[in-house]
């Protein structure tokens, strides 16, 4: 990251990350309500609609009260324009514990404003206050928009590589 959250104090795990801002907006835990419209920016940016999926990913990470578990959502008067879901793994990999970005999106409307930067940095500052030093991520090769986006954060390969095969009945 090019800057390290300095770290605070808080109360509850999910409070308020970040207040509203000069421009307005709002980067806070997701809530309930929110969902449609995630599932709306998913769909528009995957092409696929998957309410289920986005259901147990509330629950899992939405719901739960851990610091660790992050799914953070961007309003833009009181829209919700982007979104991040992470997590602190532990010896996982055998790495120390770390965060790991699972997902970022940005309305395409609502992009190279700063947002996915804002909401980069606010599940940057959870996952310090949770305690970890290293952040990760995993992505696709060919998409070079979100490689840009993050080696404009600072982030850099790392000591892992993926492996996959097929698995046959
Ligand atoms: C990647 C993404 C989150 C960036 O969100 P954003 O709000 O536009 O990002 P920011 O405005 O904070 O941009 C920060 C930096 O990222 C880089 N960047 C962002 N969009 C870029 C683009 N289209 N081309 C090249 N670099 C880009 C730039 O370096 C930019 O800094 P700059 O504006 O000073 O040049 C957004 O484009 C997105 O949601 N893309 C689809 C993500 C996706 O594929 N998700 C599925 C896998 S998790």
């Amino acid at each position: 990251m090019k800057q390290e959250p300095t770290p605070r104090r808080r109360g509850r795990a999910h409070a308020e990350v970040c207040p509203g801002t000069d421009d307005g907006l709002v980067v806070r835990p997701v809530r309930r309500g929110d969902l449609d419209q995630v599932i709306a920016i998913d769909a528009t940016v995957t092409g696929l609609e998957k309410r289920k999926y986005w259901a147990s990913v509330y629950r899992r990470y939405g719901a739960s009260d851990r610091s660790g578990q992050q799914f953070l959502v961007a309003l833009a008067q009181g829209h919700v324009v982007g979104f991040v879901i992470g997590e602190v793994r532990d010896w996982e990999f055998g790495s120390p514990p770390c965060g790991w970005v699972f997902a970022i999106d940005v309305h395409p409307q609502a992009r190279l404003g700063g947002i996915g930067t804002r909401l980069l940095e606010a599940i940057s500052a959870s996952f310090y206050r949770a305690g970890v030093r290293k952040l990760r991520t995993m992505l696709a090769r060919d998409n070079g928009l979100i490689l840009s986006f993050f080696r404009s954060q600072g982030m850099m390969a790392g000591p892992l590589i993926s492996l996959e095969m097929d698995l046959e009945g």
